[in-house]
Formats: C-alpha cells, structure tokens, sequence
C-alpha cells in the first residue's frame, strides 16, 4: 500500500483572528493536488481551532498542537482529548521539540499522550527528533529511537499514526536537512519500526520531515524514498506553503 504525502502546517503560537482569516482564505483560494495524491492538515493554536474549522475548504484538515495526557478534569489550563473530539478536530501534534525541551515533556509522558490521544479516536502525528549536540555525538538514532520506543511500547494500531522526524537544530533555524541526512534517517527510523513493531507498521506508516521545510527546498526533500510529507513551522504561515503541499507530485512520477 502506497503512503499517501502528508503536509501538515504547525502555526505555533502564532496569529491574530484576522491573520488567520487571511491564511485560511488563501488556503481555499490555492489550486493544490487531490486529496487522493496529499492529505494537508493545518494546526491552528487551541483558541482559533473552531474558526479554521468553520471556514477552512473541507478537503484539508485541522489539528490541535497539544493535548492532556488523559481524560480531563481538574488540570488547570490543560484541553482534553475528549474535547477535540467534541469540537470534530480530528488530529493533534503529540510530542513535539517545544514541548518536550521547554516544558520537559519526558518521552514517557508523550507516548501516554499518544496512546490516550488515539484511545479517544484522534489522530497523532507524533514528533521526535535530537538535538544538535545528540547529532555532533553521533546519538541521533539512540535518541530518536528511544522516544519512538515509549510510543511504540504502547500503542498497538499504527493507523492512525504519523511520525514527524524534526532535528531540533533544523526548527525555526532555516537550517534544512539535507535530503540525504533527511533520508538517512527516515530510512533508519524506518528500519527499527520493521524490527521492533513490524513489516506492515514500517511499510504504512508514514514518516514526514520537518524543519525549516521552505517553498524552495521542499521538492528536493520530498523526492526522497522514505520522506512522505512534512511539519511545516514557520513557512505554513506564508503563501508557500502552498508550493509545499505542491511537492506531493514529485512521489507521483516515481
Ligand atoms: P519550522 O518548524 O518549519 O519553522 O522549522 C517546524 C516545526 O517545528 O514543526
């Protein structure tokens, strides 16, 4: 079964109610390959979630940046995954660098996120990545494969799962990957899920790069064997993250 490309735009902390009417207005207005060629999915912060919904075309999709680690109740300033399910957000982002470095969101702690995030029927696309020191150590599989592992450890079906590979010292940086560093570890990431979850797991799932992901690199990264998409920061915000979702036709002519 091909993965389908998967371009998914994280807007951080970011935007004012008019700001994201014009984002969404230009996300309707772009001509972009069918839904049956690249699932695109746009994560809003929490309070404008009901808005991008309401207004945004019906063939993408919307997602939370976070959610509680369990059923909700007396965690002040925390939102459930039970209440994105009640608002029809379909998708959340679990586990991603922000969170994990400064608010030390431990690699247990996100796959709990994600096993009770999809145990209430979302779906997760779920972060890991090292950090520049990890790389330069030469640790960058260790620590990529050890957060998957307390996600793997407790999730059982993979469906609803998407894995985005994001060095940290390639966020907000514009520091890109190289496709071949990209790829290498795609590649590798692929590799464990086969040996420690299984063949059809690691054939399915689909892994998809993020960092400093731009309108110009974006081909050349997805043209890559084992990059199914992208987290796309920075560059969702502007008008080419439509050249991005583009790039999904580069897999097309494989
Ligand atoms: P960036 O962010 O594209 O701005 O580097 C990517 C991300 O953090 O998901």
């Amino acid at each position: 079964m091909a993965r389908k490309f998967f371009v998914g735009g994280n807007w951080k902390c970011n935007g004012t109610t008019e700001e994201v009417k014009k984002i969404v207005t230009t996300l309707n207005e772009a001509e972009v390959p069918s839904e049956e060629i690249v699932e695109v999915v746009v994560s809003p912060p929490f309070v404008f979630l009901p808005l991008v919904k309401s207004l945004l075309r019906s063939d993408f999709h919307v997602s939370a940046q976070n959610c509680w680690v369990r059923k909700g109740g007396a965690f002040t300033g925390e939102i459930s995954a039970e209440m994105l399910v009640n608002l029809g957000i379909p998708w959340v982002i679990l586990g991603h660098s922000e969170r994990r470095l400064i608010l030390i969101e431990a690699n247990e702690f996100v796959g709990d996120k994600v096993a009770y995030a999809l145990s209430q029927g979302l779906k997760v696309i779920a972060c890991v990545g090292e950090t520049l020191e990890q790389r330069e150590s030469g640790s960058t599989m260790a620590i990529v494969s050890a957060q998957t592992k307390e996600i793997a450890d407790r999730v059982s079906n993979w469906a609803n799962v998407v894995i985005a590979y994001e060095p940290v010292w390639a966020i907000g940086t514009g520091k890109v990957a190289t496709p071949a560093q990209a790829q290498e570890v795609h590649a590798e990431l692929r590799k464990w899920l086969h040996g420690n979850v299984g063949a059809e797991v690691a054939a399915t799932t689909r892994i998809i790069y993020g960092g400093s992901v731009n309108g110009g690199n974006c081909k050349e990264l997805a043209a890559q064997p084992d990059v199914d998409g992208f987290l796309v920061g920075g560059a969702s915000l502007k008008a080419e993250f439509i050249d991005i979702i583009k790039s999904a036709t580069v897999k097309k002519s494989d």
